[in-house]
């Protein structure tokens, strides 16, 4: 898709290039078409501070972009005192970055649980057994807390536990990056207005 026609939302380009990072995603690096770098505001003092951690893509839809986490942990706390978040996608082997920054809001109970049927079992468990972005004293106390988990539902299957969740980031800004030579690379931004979306591009 040519980013001097773009379609009239971002989703199908967005689409596209998820599909070609997806294809180029090699078996040593197996997270790197759904690796997002997810920022948020934390309050500092009398402002706000950015911090960014990665996530993975497990959800998208014109809805907006799914990652799943603990609700207690430092992102978690900080999406329900401040929902605005952004997202960055890098594929270097496709010489593209996509920036995403929106709106995130919990996914339903529902999808939670859907989701978290899907994964394996030592990863339940280690939901369970970890209190995510809380000290520990040492790596014995996590492992104890992944034994207590492992007895108390060894007969039956691992519920999803009520401290883990997932937000939906809801688009309000994209913009798509493109290599080319001599650092002439495109940018093309989406905007939301009103609504449906607008487009312009941006010098390199
Ligand atoms: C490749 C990669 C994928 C990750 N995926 C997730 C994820 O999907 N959910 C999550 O909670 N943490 C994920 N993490 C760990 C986070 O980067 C982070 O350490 C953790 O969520 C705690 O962040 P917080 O203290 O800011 O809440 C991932 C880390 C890496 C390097």
């Amino acid at each position: 898709m040519p980013l001097d026609q773009p379609p009239a939302t971002p989703f199908p380009l967005f689409e596209e290039w998820f599909a070609d990072a997806r294809r180029a995603e090699a078996a040593d690096r197996p997270f790197s078409a759904t690796a997002m770098t997810l920022s948020t505001l934390a309050r500092a003092g009398s402002g706000w501070r950015p911090r960014s951690r990665v996530v993975l893509l497990k959800e998208w839809d014109e809805r907006g972009f799914v990652f799943f986490t603990h609700t207690d942990s430092d992102k978690g706390r900080e999406l329900a005192a401040c929902p605005q978040a952004a997202l960055v996608f890098h594929w270097p082997e496709l010489e593209r970055q996509i920036r995403v920054e929106g709106t995130a809001a919990p996914v339903t109970r529902a999808e939670v649980e859907a989701y978290h049927a899907t994964r394996p079992r030592g990863s339940q468990l280690g939901a369970w057994a970890s209190r995510q972005s809380r000290p520990i004293g040492d790596r014995a106390e996590l492992e104890a807390a992944v034994a207590l988990a492992e007895e108390r539902f060894a007969a039956v299957e691992v519920p999803a536990p009520p401290h883990w969740g997932g937000f939906r980031v809801a688009p309000e800004r994209m913009e798509f990056w493109q290599g080319r030579r001599s650092r002439l690379h495109d940018r093309l931004v989406y905007a939301v207005d009103g609504a449906g979306w607008t487009t312009e591009l941006l010098a390199p």
